[in-house]
């Protein structure tokens, strides 16, 4: 791992039982005391993409930042695993930590999804929603084949060619430029997520349901985030999530692209805050 002028959390290992009843462990980074929020992040990325937000915050919660099964410091995984396995350890992690239901849950892209999955299977331990920088909606047929094809890559030895290509769309073009530290940081997240779980991750992104549909009928306090320059998840993609929740409020970061919490860490992290005022 690189080590950059960056905020840096130790890790803990926690161990749960998951969806299928084995046990396994999640490293997971924990600071500070009040509210717990449970932090999900993205692909190819690991719970480091989290540090300079929790930073600003745990003087006030309690951030607990995990990687997600098979990525960052997680052991790698043989077989592979959808989305609602990622939801199942989550639940698994705040029973483990001892946390009360109504748990905040602030996840990024497929932390997203996680999330929106976590939400419709867990509805009595959910109690706050950030949703950044994703969509609800299912991948398209063509969507889903790009996926299959760069899990197999993944698989045979061309995993940096299916990772590479995507720096460019998740730091906008200015904070590429200027940014040396945050693009050393999603780099090294980049490099670092096994072939594995790129392609574990991949499969599992092509095979999630829909989640806009049965949005309607939550209730959580939902803040969703979009970044300008995000072409990954564009504005209209987060919209159209904050259309289907129950009183959501959507705030767009001029300054981002796909890493809203990374590119501007200091208006995320108000939004956060914003979260437990609603
Ligand atoms: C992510 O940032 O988590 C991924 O780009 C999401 C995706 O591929 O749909």
């Amino acid at each position: 791992m690189i080590s950059t002028g960056l905020p840096n959390f130790d890790l803990t290992e926690i161990s749960i039982t998951d969806r299928s009843g084995k046990k396994r462990t999640i490293p997971t980074r924990i600071a500070g005391s009040g509210q717990p929020i449970v932090f999900l992040h993205g692909y190819p990325l690991d719970g480091r993409m989290w540090e300079p937000v929790m930073a600003r915050l745990s003087d006030k919660f309690r951030c607990i930042a995990p990687d997600l099964r098979g990525f960052g410091a997680s052991a790698e995984e043989a077989m592979s695993f959808s989305i609602d396995d990622l939801a199942g350890d989550v639940y698994g992690l705040i029973r483990a930590l001892g946390v009360p239901n109504k748990i905040a849950i602030c996840g990024l892209s497929m932390g997203g999804y996680v999330a929106m999955r976590f939400a419709e299977l867990y509805p009595e331990s959910l109690g706050r929603l950030l949703l950044t920088n994703t969509r609800g909606n299912a991948d398209d047929e063509k969507g889903k084949l790009v996926r299959i094809e760069s899990a197999q890559k993944a698989l045979s030895g061309q995993a940096q060619q299916v990772v590479a290509p995507m720096l460019e769309k998740l730091l906008a073009e200015k904070t590429r430029k200027l940014e040396s530290e945050l693009v050393a940081l999603v780099l090294d997240m980049m490099n670092h997520t096994k072939p594995s779980t790129i392609a574990w991750a991949q499969l599992a992104m092509a095979a999630r349901p829909d989640s806009l549909a049965g949005m309607s009928h939550w209730a959580y306090p939902t803040i969703c985030v979009a970044g300008t320059h995000d072409l990954i998840t564009p504005p209209d993609a987060v919209r159209a999530i904050a259309n289907q929740i129950q009183n959501a409020v959507v705030h767009e970061d001029s300054n981002s692209a796909h890493m809203t919490p990374l590119e501007s860490p200091d208006w995320f992290a108000k939004k956060v805050a914003e979260l437990f005022a609603i």
